[in-house]
């Protein structure tokens, strides 16, 4: 066995196998398996919502507290698909009805102490490590419901564990009333514009902004974006305060998951044996009931809401239906979304088919059958979908935008010429772009050999962790230097 380099505790409010409402669980539970690779040795701290428990592989405690906001806490140290996981376990925060966030579409009046809690339990680890003797050299913090971990590390007095905090969306800021304050534990001297204070309110995210040792985000594009008022959403002063701190490293995908070669329930494929989709197109259309589709089938696999542009779709469906183009959207969210997307289906029939729900195993099918997937947002952080995009042939046609303006090789003139394209990017994030986009995808898809050619590049394309969990194994060893 090699040596490790050291050792990281991540925390965050989701990770997959366990739980996932976005791409935030997928980079939570991918990175330790990536990191081990780098000789890097994480282990994940979540909260243990309701049955979560049950699914840890040899449960053992680690860690005991005291009155953790209001209720006696617990850590369990556990195994699940081989990933090392830590469980927060507090009954009176996270042993209740409903989702990770929200219960019925309404967000819990008590998030705000949830996940200080959270954060609060990973500082404590940090910083006097676990009951079987393991201690971090590193705190990584994901989001704003890790944000305060840095800064209850920061405000607990000298230490030498260094910390991280990524940004994945910084729309979501923990934002809490100034009279939570002691509630949260705290210290009111922190509370000013230099610090915790954020407009009168306490800010999680920023907390974090301003006091973590490393500050990434999950794409170079969105790194640079997050300074601009259009995207910082208020904090981009605060980012560019310390742009000298601010890392851009891009997400990766499971290659093992998502492998066309070793999909289950298609037909296997490859960049060498590309013919084989058409029988998964094939399928595709008979299980979203739609009928001929004589130009490109384009997929949604999205959260349906303002951030992924969903509302830009329904104006420019008349002219790609009428160009040959069919389309399959899966996705939840936004009632006025799934009504316009079911309003298009209605519109469209034979054309459009579309799936209100989250169903992993059908998104799976989608990418192994279609041709086009379509990513319209206003703001991408890094963006999942057009990888596996990539990787199954899929081309994507994406906004220009964070992580997708990062990983999408527009298909310009140039870029066909020395076969560098991978799909179609688009600027800006409008009705009008979008269907010129589409215009030029089905002039695309209508020439095989170019088609192809395409495909198998963006087949090609490193979207694994490998670049990534080394850049992230640079900043600990720089952090830790
Ligand atoms: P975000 O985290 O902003 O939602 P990402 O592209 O980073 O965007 O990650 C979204 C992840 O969730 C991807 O793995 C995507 O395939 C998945 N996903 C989103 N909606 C659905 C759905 N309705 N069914 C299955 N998977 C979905
Ligand atoms: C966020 C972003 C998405 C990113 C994901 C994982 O949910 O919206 O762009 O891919 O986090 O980092």
């Amino acid at each position: 066995m090699r040596a490790v380099k050291g050792r990281v505790l991540s925390v965050a409010s989701e990770c997959v196998p366990l739980l996932k409402t976005g791409g935030l669980a997928d980079v939570v539970g991918a990175l330790p398996k990536a990191l081990a690779g780098q000789d890097w040795q994480m282990r994940v701290l979540m909260p243990a919502y309701r049955g979560l428990v049950g699914r840890l592989n040899g449960a053992e405690e680690v860690w005991t507290g005291g009155d953790l906001f209001g209720g006696p806490a617990i850590v369990l140290a556990g195994e699940v698909d081989g990933l090392d996981l830590l469980l927060l376990s507090a009954p009176h925060l996270y042993d209740r009805d409903g989702g990770a966030y929200s219960v019925a579409g309404a967000d819990f009046a008590d998030n705000p102490e949830r996940f200080a809690a959270l954060s609060w339990v990973a500082a404590e680890i940090a910083r006097d490590g676990l009951g079987d003797g393991w201690r971090p050299q590193i705190l990584h913090a994901h989001d704003w419901q890790g944000g305060l971990a840095p800064a209850y590390l920061r405000y607990g007095g000298a230490s030498e564990v260094k910390s991280v905090i990524t940004v994945h969306n910084i729309a979501f800021q923990g934002l809490a009333p100034a009279a939570k304050l002691g509630a949260l534990r705290l210290p009111a001297s922190e509370f000013h514009p230099s610090a915790l204070e954020y407009y009168g309110n306490i800010s999680a995210l920023k907390a974090g902004l301003v006091t973590a040792d490393a500050i990434t985000t999950v794409s170079p594009t969105y790194a640079d974006e997050l300074m601009r008022p259009e995207f910082g959403m208020g904090l981009q002063g605060v980012i560019a305060a310390r742009a000298a701190k601010v890392r851009g490293i891009l997400n990766g995908v499971d290659t093992e998951a998502w492998d066309p070669a070793r999909e289950v329930g298609t037909v296997p494929y490859d960049a060498r044996r590309l013919g084989r989709k058409a029988e998964n197109r094939t399928r595709l259309l008979a299980e979203f009931g739609l009928g001929e589709v004589p130009g490109p089938l384009a997929i949604v696999v999205s959260r349906l809401t303002d951030q992924k542009g969903i509302d830009l779709i329904p104006p420019v469906l008349p002219d790609f239906i009428a160009a040959g183009g069919g389309l399959a959207v899966l996705g939840t969210g936004d009632p006025h979304l799934e009504a316009a997307m079911r309003g298009a289906a209605a519109a469209y029939p034979g054309r459009v088919g579309v799936r209100i729900g989250y169903d992993e195993a059908l998104s799976h099918r989608m990418f192994a059958g279609a041709d086009a997937v379509l990513v319209p947002s206003r703001f991408e952080p890094c963006g999942l979908t057009q990888m596996y995009g990539l990787r199954y042939g899929t081309l994507p046609v994406v906004a220009a935008t964070g992580g997708l303006a990062d990983t999408v090789v527009t298909a310009s003139p140039m870029a066909l010429a020395t076969g560098a394209a991978t799909g179609i990017a688009f600027h800006p994030t409008d009705a009008l772009a979008l269907g010129q986009a589409l215009r030029r995808l089905v002039q695309l898809h209508a020439q095989p050999v170019q088609w192809a050619a395409m495909q198998r590049t963006a087949m090609r394309q490193p979207v694994g962790w490998e670049t990534s969990s080394a850049a992230y194994a640079a900043l600990y060893s720089e952090l830790c230097g």
